[in-house]
């Protein structure tokens, strides 16, 4: 992910409100949430965006589905979005909701550009309908006249609406996407939208439905709602603008909806004359144990608040940023949460905390102060490889990099086995203020990912986070608390 001079925008898709969230959407706000405070501790002005989708007929549905009225059935769990997001730590600094005001005018905004540039039209149209993806799939897409994602039979749907002329963009998006090789990212996505967009000529988007009283109104044609697509892709649009920070840095997607965000979304912008979004980054999904997809007719989801009833926050946020491969697909597994929890969270990290600082505190008292040491440790390579990874969306080879340099320091501790120098002041000072300095900068590093793990930390050497530093400072040690509690063993309901 690249920022532009020292500001980044980033955002996560927004969640349909029709339930609660599930594990994939607490996975998108941790990863996108790392990235957001990686680039605050490199010292850059972030604007992080998360919300919630709700104009769609979904909605209408559930909310019919549970006896509620649609607009208190989303108002209940939008609640639980936030509710999430607050327990996760996702420091978010907007959370858009489409039914708000200023989206609503903004999608209307864009919409009369489309009409007045005369890129709408009205026509009768027939298509293959999912109504959980509220997206129309081609014979192509949909050989056995089912929805490729839900795997359900497609609704043949017809009527009569308004048109965006996304044809004739076909050709202006394939060199778009060719010309900047980041602007989807990993590779793998990019090159499975490329022979999409060249295997088959793209049809225009039908971009509204009956108005039946939930909605954005057409503009002048009040009998229509705009298609949430449309009204849902302008999110970014809508909060990202007002507080300069249009156009977007990186929008964070699952790859179930890259077709909207690496081709829609653009040919929307660029039709409008509005600046495009730099990049599109398409992260793994989340599986069940058993490697398949989480759904709710197999039974095999997992809750993530069931999760971090259980376990710390940061014991979840760890295992999903490194287990599940930012480029691929991984499957949730409790066990193997457990186990990363007691021994690369809770031995490595937590006990190397734990002993240097209370042996520090023992031998020579609170205050630490660099002065006449010989530093061990040069994180300069460090440093430029976890950037590195972050910047090529891999922020889990960030992590195995920093835990590199977690057993390095271990490695260090271990060796030089400070308990044991018994008359030599200035030696055990020296690797004493090594490890303390090392706890530092691994634990700086560690604020992007596990904020409240790396705060906590730093409180016990007597610093709060910020923007990163290497320079080795004076600390002022207080006793560090069990970060990584011993658990015999925990299962989601
Ligand atoms: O698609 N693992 O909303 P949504 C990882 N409202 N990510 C997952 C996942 C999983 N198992 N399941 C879903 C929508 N996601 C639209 C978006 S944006 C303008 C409109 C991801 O609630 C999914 O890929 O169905 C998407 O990025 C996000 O969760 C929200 O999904």
């Amino acid at each position: 992910m690249n920022k532009t001079n020292n500001r980044f925008s980033i955002t996560t898709a927004i969640d349909y409100p029709n339930g609660a969230p599930h594990l994939g959407h607490a996975y998108e706000k941790i990863v996108t949430d790392s990235y957001a405070r990686w680039y605050r501790l490199m010292g850059n002005e972030v604007f992080f965006l998360t919300g919630t989708d709700e104009n769609g007929q979904k909605l209408v549905k559930s909310a019919e589905m549970a006896g509620v009225d649609t607009k208190r059935y989303v108002d209940d769990n939008v609640v639980k979005f936030k509710e999430l997001c607050a327990r996760l730590n996702i420091s978010y600094d907007d959370f858009i909701r489409t039914t708000e005001p200023r989206h609503i005018e903004a999608t209307q905004e864009v919409w009369k550009k489309l009409e007045a540039k005369g890129d709408i039209y009205f026509d009768r149209y027939q298509g293959q309908y999912c109504l959980n993806c509220e997206a129309y799939y081609t014979e192509l897409q949909a050989v056995d006249k089912k929805c490729p994602e839900h795997h359900t039979p497609l609704e043949i749907v017809e009527e009569e609406g308004y048109f965006l002329k996304t044809s004739q963009y076909q050709s202006w998006i394939i060199n778009h996407i060719k010309s900047n090789p980041t602007f989807v990212m990993p590779d793998l996505s990019r090159n499975e939208i490329l022979k999409r967009l060249e295997s088959e000529p793209m049809k225009d988007l039908s971009i509204t439905r009956p108005n039946k009283g939930w909605g954005i109104p057409v503009p002048g044609k009040p009998e229509y709602v705009i298609y949430t697509w449309f009204d849902a892709l302008i999110n970014y649009y809508t909060a990202s603008q007002p507080r300069g920070f249009w156009p977007n840095n990186t929008h964070v997607i699952g790859r179930d909806i890259l077709w909207f965000h690496a081709v829609i979304w653009p040919i929307m912008l660029h039709a409008a004359s509005i600046p495009l979004h730099k990049q599109v980054y398409v992260h793994g999904m989340v599986l069940a144990s058993d490697g398949k997809k989480m759904s709710k007719s197999l039974n095999n989801g997992v809750d993530p608040v069931d999760v971090i009833n259980q376990v710390p926050v940061d014991s979840f946020r760890y295992y999903i940023l490194r287990a599940i491969p930012s480029n691929g697909n991984g499957a949730f597994v409790m066990e193997d949460l457990l186990k990363r929890h007691q021994s690369e969270l809770g031995n490595d990290y937590g006990n190397l905390l734990m002993r240097v600082v209370k042996l520090a505190r023992k031998r020579i008292g609170d205050p630490q102060s660099p002065e006449g040491v010989k530093i061990a440790f040069n994180f300069t390579s460090f440093i430029s490889d976890v950037k590195e990874s972050m910047f090529k969306c891999e922020h889990h080879r960030a992590l195995d990099r920093l835990w590199q340099e977690v057993n390095a320091v271990n490695g260090y501790i271990n060796d030089q086995a400070p308990w044991a120098i018994k008359d030599d002041e200035t030696k055990f000072k020296t690797v004493i203020y090594n490890g303390l300095y090392g706890i530092d900068v691994v634990s700086q590093v560690l604020t992007a990912f596990l904020p409240e793990t790396g705060a906590k930390a730093l409180a016990s050497l007597g610093m709060k986070p910020g923007v990163l530093t290497t320079i080795p400072r004076a600390y002022n040690l207080v006793d560090p608390p069990v970060l990584f509690p011993r658990m015999e063993s925990a299962k989601p309901e």
